[in-house]
């Protein structure tokens, strides 16, 4: 480090009930080949030639699963006393059903326990995208059963370490694991194909409710669901434009937290999904719109769409404008969390705790010889803390703020190229180093 860059909010502003915390992903960090883990569709999605930059994997990832130790002692040294994490369930259940493997379980024993030990509140999500393969070859989430064998996953986990978990979330980012991974085939499985994706849309969230009552019915506490948002904008002022914003939005945004809220799905997306969806699927409602605890959000950047003229869906392309961009290409847009967060209050979630789940960015950052330098992520930490303190200030409960992430690591389709970390990892040595921004937000917690 030349200098000390510094963000410009005050961790007492945030008031002392407000936590900050970081969060990663299993499949992500831990390196999937060890400890008696079944593979799963990532592996095989990862595998197969054009869906991931360089078919990278995550075979060793960060070598997590044998250094967490020292990740957990990085994560305490900033100051940090929350860290968001996931359970592999092809790790514990290396089929997705039936036996499971004791050393998964053991693992993850080990990784609460060394959270509490350091003082961090340990909140759990179970899924986070490595669908056992063996239930990725029975259909994977466009099969109905998905929910009951998430369920019996869920009662496994929660067994073990439910009694020192301070949170929980079944399923991240719903959205993603199915209209991104169903419709679009950006992520395993990959496929594009639209009753699948209004299948998978479905099952997801009733492997939430299933999951939800699983632990319930367990006596678990604390329980909230983690969805990502976007704000959504038109390019321009057509008909056509607005038309296809809203679309995106509502089946982006809409559908997935007004099932979770509402008990009901957007008509406007049942317009198109409705000849798609599973029989039966009003039935599922009750139990999807189940209560919680509190909400997730996960957003990262802006959404600005134009119509085409093609003449079926999706008859949208993105249209980026002139603010920043991320290493991801991602628009830089802080204003957005603002708005997502005070449109949730007003229509979807009220008085319910919400908390930032994720945000973050890739960015381009500088290895020198005293350390690595990553403006941009400073900056748009500064932003997005300042857009929570915005919104907090107006009324929404916003009570938590994690970070992605910790460090660097497994970016889905991106492969290792992409870097969303606070701590520079070298995917050659392994080795670890804190990068500017992780100074800054130790030094601001601290006061
Ligand atoms: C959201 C996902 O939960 C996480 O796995 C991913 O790395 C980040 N977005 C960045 O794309």
């Amino acid at each position: 480090m030349t200098s000390s860059p510094r963000l410009s909010v005050k961790r007492a502003d945030f008031g002392d009930a407000f936590t900050f915390g970081v969060a990663t992903s299993s499949y992500q960090i831990e390196g999937h080949t060890f400890g008696g883990a079944g593979p799963t569709h990532w592996d095989t999605f990862a595998a197969t030639a054009g869906n991931v930059v360089r078919a990278e994997d995550g075979a060793v990832a960060c070598d997590h699963y044998h250094r967490w130790e020292e990740d957990l002692d990085l994560i305490r040294d900033a100051g940090l006393s929350a860290y968001r994490f996931s359970t592999s369930w092809a790790r514990i259940m290396p089929e997705g059903r039936g036996a499971v493997n004791a050393e998964g379980l053991d693992f993850y024993d080990r990784l609460v326990d060394g959270m509490l030990a350091r003082g961090l509140q340990p909140h759990a999500t179970l899924y986070h995208w490595e669908l056992p393969a063996a239930l990725a070859d029975l259909g994977g989430w466009t099969n109905r059963d998905v929910a009951n064998w998430f369920a019996d996953f869920t009662e496994v986990v929660i067994g073990r370490l439910g009694d020192r978990l301070t949170s929980v979330a079944p399923v991240n980012e719903p959205w993603c694991v199915s209209f991104l991974s169903h419709f679009l085939g950006i992520h395993a499985p990959g496929h594009r194909d639209i009753r699948a994706t209004a299948r998978a849309m479905h099952h997801v969230l009733l492997a939430h409710g299933r999951s939800i009552a699983a632990m319930r019915a367990m006596g678990q506490t604390n329980l909230g669901a983690v969805n990502n948002f976007e704000y959504v904008s038109a390019a321009d002022e057509s008909e056509a434009s607005r038309a296809a914003a809203r679309l995106y939005e509502g089946i982006y945004n809409r559908w997935f937290v007004q099932a979770m809220m509402q008990k009901t799905y957007p008509e406007d997306v049942l317009d198109l999904l409705g000849p798609h969806m599973p029989a039966g699927w009003e039935a599922d409602l009750d139990l999807i719109g189940a209560p919680l605890d509190w909400f997730g959000v996960n957003y990262y950047t802006r959404q600005n769409l134009r119509a085409t003229d093609s003449p079926i869906f999706p008859a949208m392309e993105p249209a980026p404008g002139d603010l920043p961009k991320t290493a991801m290409g991602w628009e830089v847009f802080p204003e957005g969390l603002y708005r997502i967060l005070t449109w949730l209050k007003a229509e979807q979630t009220g008085d319910l705790p919400i908390r930032i789940t994720e945000n973050g960015l890739a960015s381009y950052d500088t290895v020198g010889p005293d350390g690595v330098s990553d403006p941009q992520r400073l900056d748009y930490l500064d932003g997005h803390l300042k857009a929570v303190l915005r919104a907090k200030a107006e009324g929404v409960p916003v009570e938590a703020y994690f970070a992605w992430s910790l460090m660097d690591n497994y970016e889905w389709a991106e492969g290792y190229e992409k870097r969303f970390g606070l701590v520079h990892v070298d995917f050659d040595t392994l080795e670890r180093t804190p990068k500017d921004s992780y100074h800054a937000l130790k030094a601001m917690l601290a006061g």
